[in-house]
């Protein structure tokens, strides 16, 4: 393989610029040619394409976003999309492709694949929502920055003998709350993944508050929402005062923590040394501190565990 693509799609996570610099800096140490395509797999079908040098991956390593932007593609779902991008492919003599992005991303990916153009998948989304990883790039740095961030609300909390209600993002998934709610010293975390029973939460508030507690956390996952309402509740039902705080895209930016570089990194690197074998069809993970690959379709249809110790502990160490 002599000439590859690079893409970033859906929502943007920090590192992804570590990981196309990663890619394009493997590729030409190959000897091959790095086409950079911008806006996901808008860029494919519409020309939106440059020719990356060494240079051209100069000091992004330490910047959250992506170099090459992102976007989602309605067209690139449909078939006809496809067909385009296969075509846009064989006429810019791109012969093999790296995709940095969520599972949405991963099905264009096989798309490709299976019409001839082999490509590799990398996860990139702050959720950690992909089964094939253990990490996606950009969940790290995301966590550390609710963390700083619920810091922040703590002290004024403190201040306040308040209740801070946190929501963070992830999507349908409670990966980022579960494990800020414990590195922050929440008392409950609401996730998607768990039941959840607010008159029990509110009493062992009451009771915590007998105990001599006077600021309260507390971490909503995205997919449970109502943040708003639920302060207005716990304020109503407790007396203690409360407010909201929705955290929203500011998750998303930021420098890209060491953990995350070094991930991106790697797994840049270990795509492009599948595509020099000619091989496709592939999405790249990391199990434990090992880098590992899998089909495509086979990835897409993995179901990740969920952390039920991890939850079960914020139940005991936060009275
Ligand atoms: P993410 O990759 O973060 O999950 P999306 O689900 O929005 O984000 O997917 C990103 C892009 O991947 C979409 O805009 C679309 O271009 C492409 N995509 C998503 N689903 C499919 C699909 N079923 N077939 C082909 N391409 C898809
Ligand atoms: O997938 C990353 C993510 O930030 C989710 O946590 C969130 O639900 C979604 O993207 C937000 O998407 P948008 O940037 O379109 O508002």
């Amino acid at each position: 393989m002599k000439r590859i693509g690079v893409l970033t799609s859906g929502g943007d996570a920090p590192g992804m610029n570590a990981a196309i610099r990663a890619v394009v800096r493997t590729a030409i140490y190959k000897g091959m040619t790095v086409v950079g395509i911008n806006r996901g797999y808008n860029g494919l079908l519409n020309g939106d394409v440059y020719e990356m040098d060494v240079r051209s991956v100069s000091s992004i390593i330490q910047r959250g976003g992506t170099k090459l932007f992102s976007a989602r593609c309605k067209e690139f779902k449909e078939e006809a999309g496809v067909l385009k991008g296969v075509q846009a492919c064989h006429d810019m003599g791109i012969e093999g492709l790296v995709v940095i992005g969520g599972d949405g991303s991963y099905r264009g990916a096989g798309d490709l694949s299976r019409h001839g153009i082999p490509t590799i998948g990398l996860p990139g989304t702050i959720d950690n929502d992909i089964s094939s990883t253990d990490f996606t790039i950009g969940y790290d740095t995301a966590m550390n920055t609710v963390v700083e961030l619920v810091d922040k609300l703590r002290d004024t909390s403190h201040s306040h003998d308040r209740c801070s209600v946190v929501e963070v993002m992830g999507r349908d998934a409670g990966y980022i709350a579960v494990n800020t709610a414990v590195a922050c010293g929440a008392v409950e975390v609401l996730c998607p993944e768990k039941e959840y029973n607010i008159e029990e939460m509110i009493a062992k508030m009451q009771a915590s508050r007998k105990l001599g507690k006077q600021n309260f956390i507390i971490i909503v996952a995205e997919g449970i929402g109502g943040s708003q309402e639920l302060a207005k509740r716990i304020e109503e039902e407790t007396g203690i005062e409360s407010r909201a705080t929705i955290l929203g895209h500011v998750q998303r930016g930021g420098s890209p923590t060491v953990r995350d570089r070094v991930l991106a990194s790697q797994m840049g690197n270990y795509a492009v040394n599948l595509l020099e074998k000619g091989i496709g069809n592939r999405v790249v993970g990391i199990r434990g501190t090992k880098l590992v690959d899998y089909d495509i379709q086979e990835a897409l249809q993995m179901k990740k565990p969920f952390d039920d110790d991890l939850y079960e502990l914020t139940k005991v160490i936060s009275i």
